[in-house]
């Protein structure tokens, strides 16, 4: 059944009206139909969207050098397989993979074999390094309009239309902590918030990376900023409309670290470390990465030096993706913030 369908059906047996998480979440991940669940090519080039480890070995071959010494890494969604493909091969230790998408897990097992392990579920214990890439920004979140009549949340109606509703419970409460200037449309990561909270919860030790585009709150929910960050990728074009294409499109929000750090220490676990995707890989070595490489030879490395200048330039992925690292506090000191560490603007 098509996407659209079961969105439909569920809207019916709803009376018409579902949150706009919930639309989300059936539209990307409901098995079967949503967009990382189904066949459709996602990845590189040919697909709709290019992710850092998509680009080529760099990411991975620098992100090693921060992972070095952990006993175990935990991949959260892992896409094609691209990171787990260079981390394989540049640790030693055991990789585990968590993915939600049956169709990605089956394209991981093709491309990994055995050495990675899939896991169904987080363990309740947990011990290593975790990395989400571009995984938070997947995640459903509900959307809010604060008015001059108060907060409504914004759903989705039976026509497939934005439809507002008043705010209640937990989003109400999340709503009213953040102060910004009516009217105003943005989004709130409820959903992102208690994944995290669980993951900080089970940690017993080790560091968990976040490393997606966003801000700090104070920066997510500028004036400015008033319709929010949700955006739709299609065949490499963004836009706006998160209804347009159900189950054949990227619908993303941007993260706000801020609320991620919260509720990691809620539970349990401590901020070690938030800075730019450029800055982390600076400090974890990319120029020696580089160095590696045969710059005599400008076949060779005229396509690397493009993927480092796309994966630092401030213009590309280096300011505005960040990554954000939590844990517990003997994973304290780690090399990818040791200048530049930001957590002070959490
Ligand atoms: C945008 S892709 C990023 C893939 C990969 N990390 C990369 O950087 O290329 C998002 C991935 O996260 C997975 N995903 C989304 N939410 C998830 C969750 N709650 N738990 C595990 N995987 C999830 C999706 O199925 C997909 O594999």
């Amino acid at each position: 059944m098509p996407a659209q369908d079961r969105i439909l059906e569920e809207l019916a047996a709803a009376g018409g009206w579902i949150s706009f998480a919930r639309y989300m979440q059936l539209a990307l991940h409901e098995p079967g139909i949503g967009y990382y669940a189904s066949g459709a090519r996602k990845f590189g080039p040919q697909g709709d969207f290019v992710t850092a480890p998509e680009l080529g070995s760099l990411f991975g071959r620098t992100f090693a050098r921060q992972l070095r010494g952990f006993e175990r890494v935990i991949e959260i969604g892992a896409g094609s397989g691209a990171l787990a493909d260079v981390l394989t091969r540049e640790l030693e230790c055991e990789y585990w993979v968590l993915e939600t998408s049956a169709e990605l897990r089956a394209r991981q097992r093709e491309r990994l074999g055995n050495r990675v392990r899939h896991i169904e579920r987080l363990p309740e214990r947990l011990q290593g390094a975790v990395l989400a890439n571009e995984v938070v920004d997947a995640m459903p979140v509900h959307v809010v309009h604060w008015t001059g009549r108060g907060i409504m949340e914004r759903g989705v109606d039976a026509e497939l239309r934005w439809s507002e509703r008043p705010a209640t419970g937990e989003l109400l409460a999340a709503a009213e902590r953040i102060a910004v200037p009516a009217p105003y449309v943005s989004e709130i990561a409820l959903l992102a918030r208690a994944w995290m909270r669980t993951l900080a919860q089970s940690l017993e030790r080790g560091a968990i990376f976040v490393i997606d585009y966003g801000f700090p709150a104070r920066e997510y929910y500028h004036a400015q900023r008033s319709s929010g960050t949700l955006m739709c990728h299609y065949r490499h074009r963004a836009h706006a409309d998160p209804f347009a294409r159900p189950g054949e499109e990227d619908i993303t929000a941007h993260v706000d670290f801020s609320a991620l750090a919260e509720a990691a220490r809620t539970g349990g676990a401590a901020v070690l470390g938030f800075t730019s995707q450029a800055q982390f890989l600076v400090n974890c070595g990319i120029t020696e990465v580089l160095g590696e490489a045969n710059a005599a030879n400008a076949l060779h490395y005229a396509p690397i030096a493009a993927e480092a200048q796309k994966l630092l330039s401030p213009a590309e992925m280096g300011e505005l993706f960040k990554v954000l690292a939590v844990g517990t506090p003997d994973c304290a000191a780690l090399t990818g913030f040791k200048d530049g560490d930001r957590s002070a603007s959490l």
